[in-house]
């Protein structure tokens, strides 16, 4: 027995094989059943006629219910109509497993009905797109570093600290008299690696105790962090282009099948090329006037805001140096101008937001240690974070890239739940 995965099955035209998989649907037209086939790798028609398999075979292939798991013997035939352009003609039916009554039928679910049942949602043939497309990203990233020679490096999980602000912190209890945190963020760790290793990145889970109910936001999310010894904001900016145009294209190149399946316009994708526009918060504080909008300078952008300044360009644009009042304590302040931080966000187009916050670190110890007081943060649990400037500080930037605002924006998405094989929200830690 041969057995072919869907994705192959253009090396067996002529040649009689097994697909080992689930009945996704059918339908019958009396002498003929048409059962539609996926078996992971993709999705195939297969087409058995009573003639063929015989009766009792064809009488039972009748009662299959929906996520059958089977295993279907046959003939692979090219059909230029068909979906994938090949059919098989069947020879052989087994039952592997049956299936009964499965909820999710094709007819329309509302997203609560279907987030409550994720655990087979992912079954079908839009989310398994998108979860490749997703493994495409990371695969993206992955190679843009390993490829310019960045050293991979950990970072934990439990914290003693926060990074990002201590209002969105998960506190676990740590043994009997110890509170530790969800990490945020493994940016900390990260400049201490960069110290040893010059080019580090980090890529793992990080959570926020997000109660927003956004599009945007999960509490549970994955996050590429590199981090460069003697970098620059400029640097930092220069990288971050590189990786989005480089995943972007990746993406178009390899994902094209998934992407089509999902019937995102590619032409916007398209327009994904260097350079990025480049604008300082002065800048696009301008542009929300010039369109009528209400902000005070001085604020964080909103969603809102963050739409209308990205609709001003095609492609991602890089926003640089916020108020440093509005971002983290290890934020350096512009030395010509102290009252902004060198900061930077990058805008996806098409109103996704914000895909990437970075910039370059605060490196002079003295300074530090009046950002952490001035942030009321714990000393004690930065000391480690301090030693980084009390032994050999160096100018240093990175960034941090969220993975499903990046699979929502290049997939199309109405929000974040779907780019991830169980999302973490406010009211979901089920299934
Ligand atoms: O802008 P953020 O908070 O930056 C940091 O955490 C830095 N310490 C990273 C660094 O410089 N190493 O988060 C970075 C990115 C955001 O741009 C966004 O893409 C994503 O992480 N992100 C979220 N994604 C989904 N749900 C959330 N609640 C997110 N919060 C941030
Ligand atoms: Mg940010």
């Amino acid at each position: 027995m041969t057995v072919a995965h869907i994705q192959d099955i253009s090396q067996y035209e002529g040649q009689n094989v097994t697909i080992r998989g689930w009945l996704h649907n059918r339908r019958s037209s009396g002498k003929i059943h048409f059962l539609m086939l996926r078996d992971g790798s993709g999705f195939m028609q297969a087409v058995m006629s009573k003639a063929a398999v015989g009766d009792e075979i064809f009488t039972r292939a009748d009662h299959l219910g929906q996520e059958t798991a089977v295993s279907v013997e046959g003939t692979v035939r090219a059909d230029t109509r068909a979906p994938g352009g090949y059919e098989l003609d069947v020879s052989g039916l087994e039952v592997v497993g049956p299936s009964a009554d499965y909820p999710i039928t094709p007819k329309e679910h509302g997203v609560d009905f279907l987030l409550d049942r994720r655990h087979l949602w992912i079954r079908a043939e839009r989310q398994q797109a998108i979860l490749r497309v997703r493994h495409e990203i990371i695969r993206g990233v992955r190679d843009y570093f390993d490829s310019r020679d960045f050293v991979l490096a950990d970072t934990p999980i439990f914290t003693p600290s926060a990074c990002e602000g201590t209002t969105t912190l998960f506190p676990v209890q740590y043994f009997e008299d110890t509170t530790a945190y969800l990490t945020q963020s493994g940016q900390l760790y990260n400049e201490a690696n960069a110290m040893a290793l010059g080019r580090v990145y980090s890529f793992g889970p990080t959570f926020r105790a997000e109660k927003s109910k956004t599009r945007r936001h999960l509490t549970e999310f994955w996050m590429v962090e590199p981090e460069v010894a003697y970098a620059t904001l400029d640097d930092a900016i220069d990288l971050a282009e590189g990786l989005v145009v480089s995943v972007v294209e990746r993406v178009l190149d390899r994902r094209a099948r998934e992407l089509k399946t999902l019937e995102r316009d590619t032409s916007k994708l398209e327009k994904v090329k260097a350079p990025f526009p480049r604008i300082s918060y002065d800048d696009a504080v301008k542009i929300l006037h010039d369109k009528g909008m209400p902000f005070e300078w001085g604020g964080d952008f909103g969603g809102p805001d963050e739409t209308a300044i990205s609709d001003h360009f095609d492609r991602p644009v890089a926003v640089h140096r916020y108020p440093s009042a509005v971002k983290a304590f290890y934020m350096k302040p512009d030395p010509n101008r102290p009252e902004v931080a060198l900061g930077v966000d990058v805008l996806a187009p098409e109103g996704y937001g914000e895909i990437i916050g970075g910039g370059q670190r605060l490196d002079d110890y003295d300074l530090l240690l009046q950002r952490i007081r001035e942030h009321k943060l714990p000393q004690e649990a930065f000391e480690w974070y301090l030693d980084l400037r009390r032994f050999g500080s160096v100018p240093h930037s990175g960034f941090g890239m969220g993975i499903e605002r990046v699979v929502s924006w290049v997939c199309g998405l109405e929000h974040v739940r779907e780019t991830i094989p169980y999302p973490r929200m406010l009211y979901r830690l089920y299934p």
